[in-house]
């Protein structure tokens, strides 16, 4: 059962929470939707509402779908998911049925963004900025360790327009 809540009363802490236990980010239909695991992004507050951002690399079939589509979610699960997790990291939803192997149950927000049942945070969120990161602004050492391929990530960030976590 989830219980709708106000960004504000998250209690995790945010490095932690994104960094250590990880993220799905989630965008498509109902029907049709894609989702993969990340560990880089962040929580905060833009254009006086909350917000949170995450960056996708452009190979990810995640990126297809959150660059169609006006919502996307971010999902954090407890630690029994790490497996589920570490497969959606690892295995591209253009081979493989993720959601299907891990035994999630989509659900959808208010707005049509998919989530998943079985997460114990939700975060819903509409997109309002989108930036390729210009490799000319990214130091020199950052590109040598990071982006050997040249494939800098591109910046989302989503207002949060709802918020759940299991009552
Ligand atoms: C712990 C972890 C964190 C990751 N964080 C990111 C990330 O922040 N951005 C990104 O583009 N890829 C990240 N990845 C890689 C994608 O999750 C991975 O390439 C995934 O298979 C993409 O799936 P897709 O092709 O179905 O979108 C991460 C992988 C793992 C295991």
């Amino acid at each position: 059962m989830f219980q709708r809540i106000d960004p504000k009363n998250i209690k995790d802490n945010v490095f932690s929470l994104i960094g250590d236990q990880w993220m799905l980010v989630t965008a498509g239909t109902e029907e049709k939707c894609n989702t993969m695991t990340a560990s880089w992004g962040g929580l905060g507050v833009l254009w006086g509402a909350p917000a949170a951002t995450c960056y996708i690399r452009p190979q990810r079939y995640t990126k297809e779908f959150l660059d169609r589509e006006e919502y996307f979610t971010l999902t954090f699960f407890g630690e029994e998911y790490r497996k589920a997790l570490a497969l959606c990291g690892s295995k591209s939803g253009r081979d493989v049925d993720k959601i299907k192997e891990c035994g999630f149950t989509v659900r959808t927000a208010d707005c049509g963004a998919p989530y998943f049942e079985q997460a114990r945070l939700v975060l819903v969120c509409r997109k309002r900025f989108v930036q390729e990161m210009d490799p000319d602004r990214i130091p020199q050492d950052v590109k040598e360790k990071w982006y050997p391929d040249q494939d800098y990530h591109t910046m989302y960030i989503g207002e949060i327009v709802e918020a759940y976590c299991q009552a």
